[in-house]
């Protein structure tokens, strides 16, 4: 890890005026010193298909490596039918392939999620929260960041308003990041007691 720690944003939604991607750009002003968030669009990768895995796409290929070379992962989730868009879950399984080569694995993530709805995507996070068992991702899961009616919480020019919601994501933020730190120091020392 540099000195700035790099927080890879996934949005999992592909609309233009996401709230998710809005929470995203909410989250950039919220950083601990030292700390980057880049967001990595969705567009464009394709339907995972186990056939193709092998020659993956270089939209597929430009995830994995941005995925790599992040120190840790933010998802904002939509909720779709109580559950996790297909974009969002499609682009994790993408880079999950070919088995054994997943640019996942322990990763600190955390995830955030926005909805209309008055619960804020709670299940939506549930369900993403279990992918990352068999994804192998150490997940910071407190505090949960759920903006339920988002037309609200957001204005018209899409900053977030909403205190309560912005207080939690900094919160987030700063566990993500010491977690972050605390993975790559315990790293470094077992490396020291190893070599
Ligand atoms: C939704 N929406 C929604 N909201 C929610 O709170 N629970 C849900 O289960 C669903 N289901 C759902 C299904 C589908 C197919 C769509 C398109 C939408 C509404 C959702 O919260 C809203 O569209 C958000 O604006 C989506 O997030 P973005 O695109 O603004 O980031």
């Amino acid at each position: 890890m540099t000195n700035t720690l790099k927080i890879l944003g996934i949005c999992g939604s592909l609309r233009k005026s996401s709230y998710n991607r809005w929470a995203l750009q909410a989250a950039q002003h919220l950083l601990p010193d030292a700390v980057r968030l880049d967001l990595f669009e969705l567009d464009g990768i394709p339907l995972f298909n186990q056939d193709s895995e092998a020659q993956p796409l270089p939209i597929v290929i430009a995830l994995k490596r941005a995925v790599r070379e992040a120190d840790a992962i933010l998802f904002a989730t939509p909720e779709y039918n109580y559950g996790v868009p297909g974009v969002l879950k499609n682009a994790i399984d993408c880079a999950s392939r070919p088995y054994g080569d997943s640019a996942w694995a322990g990763k600190p993530v955390a995830v955030i999620g926005a909805s209309v709805g008055l619960f804020g995507t709670v299940r939506a996070q549930l369900q993403l929260r279990q992918s990352f068992v068999f994804l192998n991702m150490l997940c910071v899961n407190q505090p949960e960041v759920m903006i339920g009616n988002a037309a609200k919480a957001f204005d018209g020019a899409g900053k977030l308003q909403d205190a309560n919601s912005l207080k939690l994501l900094r919160t987030l933020l700063e566990n993500l990041v010491r977690a972050t730190r605390d993975q790559a120091l315990a790293k470094d020392a077992h490396a020291g007691e190893t070599a």
